[in-house]
């Protein structure tokens, strides 16, 4: 199903990469760390204005208090912001009740369900300015290329920013997908989630103008047929695309990813007078169990199995005292799911053989999220190859081992994500770099599917 007749020339989607560039370039100052890297938490200030609209004159910030007041603010130039954008791009906004923010461009058989891309903008702790944003600010930018183009969708098209895909602030990943996939489990252990500040996340999302008056989380639910297909453009944050010299990466499946909170509680003391007979140190066994789990991941010797413990938190963390707890979360992941969970047995193990090895209670094992593995739809799979033939961008299937919002998509809509090339496979930290003509080509292909995709 060509978008025009005759077939459009390959050159015919034309992406404004100075202005797409000027907005991740702007975007990427919204941040709690300073450049190159990008830090922006979930519902914090930076998080609050990277989404706004501001009207022209309204350029303070009195909903927060002075010392946490941007500079930035004032500055007449940044006022491109997500809901600002889709707003000129003529997309119609509106937001749920966490914050997952939906740009609607009607379709003339608007009552067909629709076709979604989007992705995410928080960003972890000192990472970089790419990852998540490629993938809504190249969403609007492809409503602009077939705008441009004088394309009339069929089915309507929208575009999705979804709230919190990253874990940082409340430890849940992909929060706003998984609500959106309709989570009852999430919804219930949102009731009493807090942050590392002991700040509720109702709070939270309240002091960002959302959840107001109680709502009900389950609002946020998508109903079955609510899209008829979701893509996502993402970079790769892997080396192959650029290894092998190729534009535009087709996922087919989502590696299953997992999380899970340990903390070990032990005795403390002093650092001097405490004998080494006498300890049960509750660090040393979280320093145990980071081994241990290494080890069990190695064990498989099969490399798509991985294991991470990224925070191992010490208290009192004072170098004269021997930590009395230890909070550690570790991150393991697999393309082969029941592999994944025979990783997490033998963590559970080894937390409970070290625990008793060393005299330390294990007062907390808690799986957060073990999540399957997510498959992308053939038909969606075919659009977003036969836009890349079309495009004469050279192309090949992958799959992520990153997870993204399209793996709670799928549970609701036919999924696809393309991926493009980034330096060096870099992600999450500051040096994460995709070049303004690799994401264009990821934008022209957006493009060119979602068009497919509409008229299908
Ligand atoms: C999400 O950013 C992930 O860790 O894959
Ligand atoms: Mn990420
Ligand atoms: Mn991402
Ligand atoms: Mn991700």
């Amino acid at each position: 199903y060509p978008i025009h007749e005759p077939p459009l020339p390959s050159n015919s989607l034309s992406v404004n990469k100075e202005s797409l560039q000027k907005q991740i370039d702007e975007l990427s100052t919204f941040s709690d760390s300073p450049a190159p890297s990008v830090t922006r938490i979930l519902y914090t200030e930076k998080d609050v204005m990277a989404r706004r609209t501001i009207r022209q004159g309204n350029t303070s910030s009195e909903k927060f208090p002075v010392s946490v007041r941007s500079k930035t603010l004032n500055e007449p130039k940044l006022r491109r912001f997500v809901k600002n954008l889709m707003g000129l791009s003529g997309l119609s906004v509106r937001e749920d009740a966490v914050g997952n923010i939906f740009g609607r461009w009607e379709g003339y058989e608007p009552e067909l369900a629709a076709v979604l891309s989007g992705s995410h903008i928080d960003a972890i702790p000192h990472s970089g300015k790419y990852d998540g944003v490629v993938g809504v600010l190249g969403a609007i930018e492809a409503i602009n290329v077939l705008k441009r183009f004088g394309f009339k969708p069929k089915k309507s098209l929208e575009v999705i920013m979804f709230t919190s895909e990253e874990p940082t602030r409340f430890g849940i990943s992909c929060l706003g997908s998984r609500l959106l996939a309709g989570s009852e489990a999430l919804v219930k252990a949102l009731k009493h989630t807090v942050d590392n500040h002991n700040i509720s996340f109702l709070d939270a999302a309240r002091s960002a103008g959302y959840a107001k008056d109680q709502e009900d989380l389950t609002s946020v639910f998508l109903d079955e047929d609510s899209y008829s297909a979701f893509v996502e453009l993402h970079i790769e944050q892997g080396p192959i695309l650029e290894e092998e010299s190729i534009s535009i990466g087709i996922v087919t499946a989502i590696a299953a990813p997992a999380s899970i909170k340990v903390e070990f509680k032990g005795n403390g003391g002093h650092a001097g007078a405490v004998l080494m007979p006498n300890r049960n140190d509750a660090g040393l066994a979280a320093a145990e169990l980071a081994l241990a789990v290494e080890k069990h991941v190695l064990e498989f010797g099969s490399i798509d199995t991985v294991g991470t413990v990224g925070i191992m938190e010490l208290h009192p963390g004072a170098i004269n005292s021997i930590p009395s707890k230890a909070h550690l979360q570790i991150d393991t992941r697999d393309i082969d799911e029941s592999r994944r969970n025979i990783v997490i047995d033998k963590i559970r193990q080894s937390a409970s053989t070290i625990s008793k090895n060393r005299g330390v209670q294990l007062s907390e094992f808690q799986i957060v999220n073990q999540d399957p593995p997510a498959l992308s739809e053939d038909s969606v799979i075919k659009a977003m190859e036969s836009a890349s033939k079309e495009l004469n961008l050279t192309h090949k299937k992958m799959i992520s081992r990153a997870y993204h919002d399209s793996l709670f998509m799928a549970r609701k809509s036919p999924m696809g994500m393309i991926f493009i090339p980034c330096y060096k496979g870099y992600s999450h930290k500051p040096e994460e770099y995709s070049s303004i003509e690799d994401i264009a080509n990821g934008v022209r292909v957006l493009a060119l599917t979602l068009a497919k995709l509409s008229l299908s």
